[in-house]
């Protein structure tokens, strides 16, 4: 199953990917979204959303 990684160096923090997809994407401390242990399936149309809203690009698909 394909997993959403997220590249914490370019991540900026915004949050736009957890508004779009909470159940996936969770900002901590470091301002940096972090990928959840979560159903990538289920959630795959948000997780798809979060990567084209992303401002700098940073989530991708792992295959
Ligand atoms: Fe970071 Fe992009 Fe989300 S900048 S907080 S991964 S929308």
């Amino acid at each position: 199953m394909a997993k959403p990684i997220v590249d914490e160096d370019v991540c900026i923090g915004c949050g736009t990917c957890e508004s779009i997809c909470p159940d996936v994407f969770k900002l901590t401390d470091d301002a940096k979204a972090h990928v959840q242990e979560a159903d990538y399936e289920a959630n795959k149309d948000e997780i798809q959303e979060s990567i084209d809203a992303c401002p700098v690009n940073c989530i991708t698909w792992e295959e």
